[in-house]
């Protein structure tokens, strides 16, 4: 990475501040004062501003159990929205990767790593997410082999890819899906004449939501989990 990118992915200040910081010898790299700005760096030196050694920020995961009546947006001006429940420095940097509605509650993840969002999120990827489902009707067991084989949602083009549902009594059942388009476990039912009144995520790829975690709380991803999460 460049220096001038470094200092200003790290500090507060811009790419042209920096300029000015590097002309008036305010920077240093491994203690030798540097001259341009736009030299390459391999990732192992000490930089340092004013003396003050400059720490690249790690990128952080973040699982949240969202609680109910929260929007997965950065900011709302009606409802709260879910990064109001952290406590963590730069939350702006922080970006939901796999969306909740408002009355859903479960497993969301936060993170400032585009990539590992992207991985989680794109449609290509095929994440498989596990939801709880309370219905309002009876779930019939023709609903099993017509969410294996594809339903056709209002205004989509495509069938959904297959599902797995399991039925766990008359009104509830566990779903597996490996898409995430817009309401989609609720548009899945209501193709079925059924209404979702609850709907819970329970896992994004092999991350299992956090028994200890209530409603609104939330914890670090581990090691294991951040590696593991697409599969
Ligand atoms: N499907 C829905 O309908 N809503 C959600 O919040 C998540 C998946």
């Amino acid at each position: 990475m460049r220096l001038d990118k470094f200092l200003s992915q790290y500090t507060d200040y811009s790419r042209s501040q920096i300029q000015q910081l590097v002309k008036a010898a305010r920077v240093t790299v491994n203690n030798e004062v540097v001259r341009k700005a736009d030299i390459k760096l391999r990732g192992d030196e000490q930089v340092k501003l004013d003396g003050q050694l400059i720490v690249a920020f790690a990128y952080r995961y973040i699982m949240l159990h969202k609680p109910l009546g929260y929007v997965c947006a950065n900011n709302d001006s009606e409802h709260p929205v879910v990064v109001d429940l952290l406590d963590v420095p730069r939350k702006q940097d922080l970006q939901i990767a796999g969306r909740l509605d408002i009355d859903t509650t479960g497993l969301i993840l936060l993170t400032d790593d585009g990539q590992w969002n992207h991985r989680i999120t794109a449609p290509k990827q095929e994440c498989s997410k596990t939801y709880q489902v309370i219905t309002a009707e009876p779930i019939q067991q023709d609903v099993i082999s017509l969410f294996a084989q594809g339903v056709q949602l209002h205004g989509e083009k495509h069938l959904t890819r297959p599902a797995h549902l399991e039925i766990l009594s008359s009104h509830s059942a566990r779903l597996q899906i490996h898409e995430g388009k817009y309401h989609q476990v609720k548009r899945m039912f209501a193709a079925t004449g059924n209404r979702v009144i609850q709907l819970h995520r329970e896992s994004i790829g092999n991350i299992k939501l956090d028994s200890q975690l209530a409603p609104g709380e939330y914890r670090p991803l581990n090691e294991i989990e951040i590696q593991e999460s697409t599969q």
